[in-house]
């Protein structure tokens, strides 16, 4: 049910959180995911905000809600690295490849996964599968080529829709292409990212995340 799927994402969170404040030296930037599962993440670094040097946001979203809390956050060009970036994600497979970018900050996610050191997803095990695509792959598109990208998705093999009304904090469109079975992330993560006017797309295969705390009704479990 929600409530007990509610409950794992506080409980991801948690440990997620315990784990950055282990880990938390005088420099160190922490990444901040975007979502429910991070919303929860972002409560629990409020606990210890005096001890986080800064942050990153992935979303206007989350930074808001980290300054809020009084939690310092900084522009990633200022960051001379991110230690631990801590997010969600919508789909995640034995590999630790992800669909991410339900909530549209994908690019932003991507930006900060490549940049950090130690990517580690927080997530229930509803969002476990052995094949990524069931949930509708997000790629971010420059507005002007919305067509031309979704003629392109069709010959890939996919069935784009328009994410109407909803704009990227870059400005951006969303196409999230439906009935896709993603039996090779990683190529497919490289083919949307060549179709001119793509920005990026939300599998994370080619930087994948590093270990996933899993919540399940068993208990939390780490994969790597
Ligand atoms: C945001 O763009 C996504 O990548 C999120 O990480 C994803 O939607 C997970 O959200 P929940 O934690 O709310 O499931």
């Amino acid at each position: 049910s929600i409530m007990d799927q509610n409950e794992l994402k506080k409980a991801v969170a948690k440990a997620a959180a315990d784990y950055v404040k282990e880990r938390l030296h005088s420099d160190s930037v922490i990444g901040v995911g975007t979502g429910s599962t991070a919303n929860y993440f972002i409560e629990y670094l409020g606990e210890f905000r005096d001890d986080i040097p800064a942050t990153v946001a992935s979303s206007e979203e989350t930074a808001r809600r980290l300054k809020a809390l009084n939690i310092e956050v900084i522009d990633l060009n200022a960051a001379s690295e991110v230690s631990i970036y801590v997010d969600g994600a919508d789909e995640t497979n034995p590999y630790l490849h992800l669909i991410k970018g339900g909530g549209g900050a994908l690019t932003r996610e991507k930006i900060i996964a490549a940049v950090a050191r130690e990517f580690v997803c927080i997530a229930d095990e509803s969002k476990q599968v052995d094949i990524l695509g069931e949930f509708p792959l997000p790629v971010e598109v420059i507005p002007m080529a919305r067509s031309h990208v979704g003629r392109e998705i069709v010959k890939l093999g996919g069935d784009p829709v328009y994410r109407d009304g909803f704009v990227t904090d870059n400005g951006n469109i969303i196409l999230d292409i439906h009935h896709m079975s993603i039996v090779d992330p990683r190529e497919l993560e490289t083919k949307l990212n060549q179709i001119t006017g793509v920005v990026t797309n939300g599998l994370f295969a080619i930087r994948p995340a590093d270990q996933l705390i899993l919540g399940t009704k068993g208990g939390i479990k780490t994969l790597t």
